[in-house]
């Protein structure tokens, strides 16, 4: 059975795209068969993962736009267990265009229909707002990961989301899960011990295990257009992300 995770708060800059990315190439290592999909209309995982323009034959915006099957849009990557589909939405006028096609929630569900079995793991980056892509992207999801930047919990974001979800579970999908916060960028001070820890008088059931820790080699593995476990895989940063691997598949 295929699992849908979209990753996903209402915050920027917290490690969505890096942790999309990073999970999606971990599972694939773990050879379970993953599709990354990025619905960030300004969506950096083509650049993770090595995409240059030349190389993007067809991506998300065919598929709000209705013009193209999700078959035409799916790429091959180095990883021979991982799809992806990009975000190609790289003008104004297509952004604004497609801006209101996804006002329809249910584009990408119906898109994911004939291939979702295809498929153990489908992994969502989210843009940092609560609707048109996101919606669509929640709605055919079955759980969300929500990465919070360590040492800057943005609880109120948390609570955004939170809202939300509730809204999304009367409106569009009555059975999305959390599958997890994944605490991010994380380095063993004292700020981020106070911080984790109030996430865990919060947050506790949802905490997940495996912590982010802060590198510099994501930075750097994303410059070469690589996901960190085909750049550096003895890494800190590449080990954890195998763990959150590890620990999502055993979850499910
Ligand atoms: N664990 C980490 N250690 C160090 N830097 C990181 C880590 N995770 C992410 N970064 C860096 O932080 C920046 C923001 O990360 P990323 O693009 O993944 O965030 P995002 O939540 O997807 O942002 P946006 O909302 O703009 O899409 C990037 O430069 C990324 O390389
Ligand atoms: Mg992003």
């Amino acid at each position: 059975m295929s699992k849908i995770i979209s990753v996903c708060i209402p915050k920027g800059g917290v490690g969505k795209t890096t942790t999309a990315v990073n999970l999606a190439a971990s599972l694939a290592v773990a050879e379970k068969k993953t599709l990354l999909i990025d619905v960030d209309p300004y969506g950096s995982s083509a650049l993770a993962l090595g995409f240059t323009p030349d190389k993007i034959k067809a991506g998300i915006s065919d598929i709000f736009n209705l013009s193209k099957n999700i078959s035409f849009a799916i790429h091959k990557t180095e990883l021979e267990f991982l799809d992806y589909v990009p975000s190609n939405v790289n003008s104004m006028i297509t952004d604004e265009k497609i801006s209101k096609f996804s006002d329809n929630r249910v584009i990408l569900k119906n898109a994911l229909k004939d291939i979702k079995e295809s498929y153990d793991f489908i992994i969502i980056d989210c843009p940092p707002i609560l609707r048109g892509f996101t919606t669509n992207a929640i709605t055919t999801s079955d759980s969300i990961l929500i990465p919070i930047q360590s040492g800057h919990l943005s609880l109120d974001a948390l609570d955004k989301l939170f809202e939300y979800l509730e809204w999304v579970r009367d409106v569009c999908n009555p059975t999305i899960q959390i599958e997890g916060i994944l605490l991010t960028m994380y380095e063993e001070d004292k700020v981020m011990q106070i911080s984790a820890r109030e996430l865990q008088q919060r947050y506790s059931q949802y905490l997940l295990n495996t912590k982010i820790p802060f590198t510099n080699l994501l930075n750097e593995a994303m410059f070469y257009g690589k996901p960190l476990c085909l750049y550096n895989i003895s890494s800190g940063g590449s080990e954890a992300y195998l763990k959150l691997a590890g620990e999502i598949i055993s979850k499910n």
